[in-house]
C-alpha cells in the first residue's frame, strides 16, 4: 500500500529525464533514438541496456530488468520505492508531500524512541563495573570496543534495573510489555533480559525492533533468547545486518549470507562488510523477497555441521526456485565462519569464497551421504537423485558437464542419463504448467506472446485499452485478464495512459512482475492500431476455435439427438460467424 498520490508521483516523474538520471549513475552513450550502457543488474561489459528518452524507460536485453527512472534508483541505490521518488524529488528540487517513509515512522515512532532508549541503556551498562565481565568476555571472542560500537552492543543487567527506569519514565507498562521488554505480573514488573549481552536487531529499514540476547556468565538454556514476536518484531521478515550491509552489497554485486549473528558480526569487523545473517537455519518467503530485492548473487555460507549441510540444500532448493543466483561455500574444519575467521584469518575465507561451488556440485557431494555407492542400488539412487537435482537448473551448459562427469565417473552411458534428465524435464515442464500456468512460465505458447503484446500496447496508450474492450472484451485466461483489469482500471482513474507511469502504478500491485516481464520481452517498438486489431483478432479467432472444439467434444458424449442437433447448430453459428468477421 503506498500513500504516495499518484498524481504526485506521475509530476516528478514527467518533471525529470530518464537519460540524465541514469547517466549520472552509468555512463550512456546514444545510438539512434535510444540510449545504450552496461547494464548494473547483472554480470557484464557489453552495453546490454537500452534507455528510451521518448518512453522514459529503460531496459536490459541480457538480464530483463525493465522499469522507470524510480524503478531504476530503487534497484541500483537498493532502496525502497518512496525513497527512490524523493531522492528524484530531492533532484529536481520538487518539494513534495512523499509521506511513506515519514508515516511508517509516525506510526511506530513512540515504539521506535522506546526502543532506541532501551538500547542506548543497555549500551551505557557496558560502561559500568559490572559491564567489565561481559566486556571481557567480549574480547576474548575477540569482538573489540570498534565492532562494540558499530553494532551498539550492551549489556542487560540484574534486579529489574530496566523495569523500574522504563516505569519511572512513565512509560505505558501494557506497550512496554506488549513489545516484549517487560513482564507484567500482580505482584510487579520484571525485566525479561538480565545478565545477557544485547544485540540489537533492526528491522530492514534501520530501525532497532528487537534485541537478541546471549548468556556470557555461564552457558545458560536458551543460549540465545530473542524478543517475542511483537507487532513490530517479526523475526521471520528480518535479516539481521540487512541495513548495514547494503551500501558493501551494492558495491560489490554480492552478498554473503551465514546462519549466525555472530557470523555476520566476525566477518563484518574483518571488513568483509557484504554480509548478513539468518538468524537461524530456515528461511522465510518476506526473508527470500528481501534477498530479491538486492539483486546480486548470494554466497550461501551456512555452519559446518549437519543441520548448515541440510539448511544448505533446503535453502539451496528455495533459492533456485525463486531463480535466484548462488553459489555455496562449505568450510572445513571449524564449526562455523566466525570461527573460522578467528582460526584462519580473513584472507583464508576471502579463498573460500573465490572457490564457491555450484549448487549441482553440492548436491553431487549432498546425496553421497548415507548411501554406499559400491552397492548397485544406492548408486541407482545416487543417480536418481542427481538427475532430480538438475532438472531445475536453467544452466545448459553446467548440466552437460554434469552428466559427462557422471557418466565418466561411474561408468554408464551418457546417453542413457540424458534420456533420464529429459523424461524428467518434461514431467517437469507440465506439473508447473498444470500448477500454475502463469503468463511468464508457458513461454512456448504463441497465444501468451500474443496476449503479453497486447497488454504492452494497452499499457501505452488508452487508445489501444479502448480497442481491447470493444473488440475481445476480456482475455479467455485470467493471467491476462488480471493485468487487462488492473491497466482498464488505472485509464479509468487517470483517463490517460503512459508506460513509464504505468510502471510506478504497478509497484503498488500484486502483478508488477508480470508487468516488468512484459515490458522486458517486447522488442518491437513499432506500436500501430492495425497490428494492435491483428493482435486482438488472433486472440478472437483462438477463443472462438476452442469454443467449437469443445462443443465437438460435447457431441461425441452426448446421446440425446435433439441435443445433438442443437450443439451442431451452435457451432455452425460459430463458423459462420468467424467467416463473416474474417471479411469485415
Ligand atoms: N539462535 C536463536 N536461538 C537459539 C540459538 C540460535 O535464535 N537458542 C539463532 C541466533 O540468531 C544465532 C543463530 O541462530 O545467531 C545461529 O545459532 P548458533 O550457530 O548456535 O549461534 P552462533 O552464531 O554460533 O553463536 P555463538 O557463536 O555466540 O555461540
Ligand atoms: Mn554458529
Amino acid at each position: 500500500m503506498t500513500f504516495i498520490d499518484q498524481n504526485e508521483i506521475n509530476k516528478i516523474r514527467s518533471s525529470v529525464s530518464i537519460v540524465d538520471i541514469i547517466s549520472s549513475y552509468i555512463p550512456l552513450t546514444q545510438k539512434g533514438k535510444n540510449y545504450f550502457g552496461v547494464c548494473p543488474f547483472h554480470e557484464d561489459h557489453a552495453p546490454s541496456m537500452s534507455v528510451s528518452e521518448e518512453k522514459q524507460i529503460y531496459k536490459c536485453f541480457s538480464c530483463g530488468a525493465a522499469g522507470n527512472v524510480f524503478t531504476f534508483v530503487e534497484n541500483y541505490l537498493n532502496v525502497s520505492f518512496s525513497e527512490a521518488v524523493s531522492l528524484i524529488a530531492d533532484k529536481v528540487g520538487l518539494s513534495v508531500s512523499i509521506p511513506t517513509i515519514k508515516k511508517k515512522d509516525i506510526q511506530y515512532k513512540e515504539e521506535y524512541e522506546l526502543m532506541n532508549f532501551v538500547l542506548k541503556f543497555y549500551q551505557n551498562n557496558l560502561n559500568t563495573e559490572i559491564g567489565k565481565t561481559a566486556v571481557s568476555y567480549l574480547e576474548k571472542r575477540g569482538v573489540l570496543e570498534e565492532t562494540i560500537q558499530d553494532f551498539s552492543l550492551g549489556l542487560a543487567l540484574d534486579k529489574n534495573r530496566l523495569s523500574r527506569i522504563l516505569k519511572e519514565k512513565e512509560y505505558s507498562l501494557k506497550m512496554l510489555s506488549d513489545l516484549g521488554l517487560i513482564y507484567e505480573y500482580e505482584d510487579g514488573i520484571y525485566d525479561v533480559f538480565q545478565n545477557r549481552i544485547m544485540y540489537p536487531i533492526h528491522n530492514l529499514d534501520g530501525q532497532v525492533v528487537g534485541f537478541t540476547a546471549r548468556c556470557y556468565l555461564k552457558e545458560e538454556t536458551p543460549k540465545y533468547l530473542n524478543t517475542k514476536e511483537t507487532y513490530i518484531f517479526k523475526k521471520g521478515t528480518i535479516l539481521f545486518n540487512y541495513h548495514r550491509a547494503r551500501d558493501a552489497i551494492r558495491l560489490s554485486k554480492e552478498v554473503i549470507l551465514v546462519e549466525g549473528n555472530m557470523d555476520a558480526i566476525r566477518l563484518y569487523s574483518v571488513g568483509i562488510k557484504n554480509v548478513i545473517a539468518l538468524m537461524g537455519t530456515s528461511v522465510t518467503k518476506e526473508q527470500i523477497e528481501a534477498l530479491k530485492k538486492l539483486r546480486c548473487k548470494i554466497i550461501l555460507m551456512l555452519d559446518n555441521d549437519n543441520a548448515g549441510e541440510n539448511a544448505t540444500f533446503s535453502i539451496g532448493n528455495r533459492l533456485e526456485e525463486e531463480r535466484i543466483i548462488f553459489d555455496i561455500v562449505r568450510l572445513s574444519g571449524e564449526k562455523d565462519p566466525d570461527s573460522y575467521v578467528v582460526q584462519n584469518g580473513k584472507e583464508a575465507l576471502l579463498e573460500n569464497i573465490k572457490n564457491a561451488i555450484s549448487f549441482v556440485d553440492f548436491k553431487l557431494n549432498y546425496f553421497k551421504k548415507n548411501r554406499n555407492l559400491n552397492d548397485a542400488t544406492d548408486l541407482a539412487e545416487y543417480i536418481k537423485a542427481v538427475l532430480n537435482g538438475l532438472k531445475n537448473t536453467d544452466d545448459a551448459i553446467l548440466k552437460e558437464i554434469t552428466l559427462q562427469k557422471i557418466a565418466k565417473e561411474y561408468n554408464i552411458s551418457y546417453d542413457v542419463l540424458k534420456e533420464q534428465l529429459g523424461e524428467k524435464e518434461k514431467k517437469i515442464e507440465n506439473k508447473v504448467c498444470l500448477k500454475t500456468n502463469t503468463v511468464l512460465k508457458d513461454k512456448e505458447s504463441g497465444y501468451d506472446k500474443v496476449c503479453m503484446k497486447i497488454l504492452f500496447y494497452m499499457m501505452n496508450s488508452k487508445i489501444f485499452v479502448k480497442l481491447y474492450q470493444t473488440k475481445l472484451g476480456l482475455f479467455p485466461t485470467k493471467e491476462h485478464r488480471a493485468i487487462a483489469n488492473e491497466i482498464v482500471y488505472y485509464v479509468e482513474k487517470n483517463k490517460t495512459i503512459n508506460l513509464a507511469d504505468f510502471i510506478s502504478y504497478a509497484e503498488n500491485t500484486k502483478l508488477k512482475q508480470e508487468i516488468m516481464a512484459i515490458i522486458s520481452n517486447e522488442k518491437d517498438t513499432n506500436i500501430t492500431e492495425e497490428s494492435m486489431l491483428e493482435l486482438l483478432e488472433i486472440i478472437r479467432k483462438k477463443i472462438k476455435k476452442e469454443e467449437i472444439k469443445k462443443l465437438k467434444e460435447d457431441i461425441k458424449t452426448e446421446w440425446d439427438v435433439n441435443k445433438k442437433v442443437a450443439l451442431l447448430e451452435k457451432i455452425a453459428e460459430l463458423k459462420k460467424g468467424s467467416v463473416e468477421n474474417e471479411s469485415y
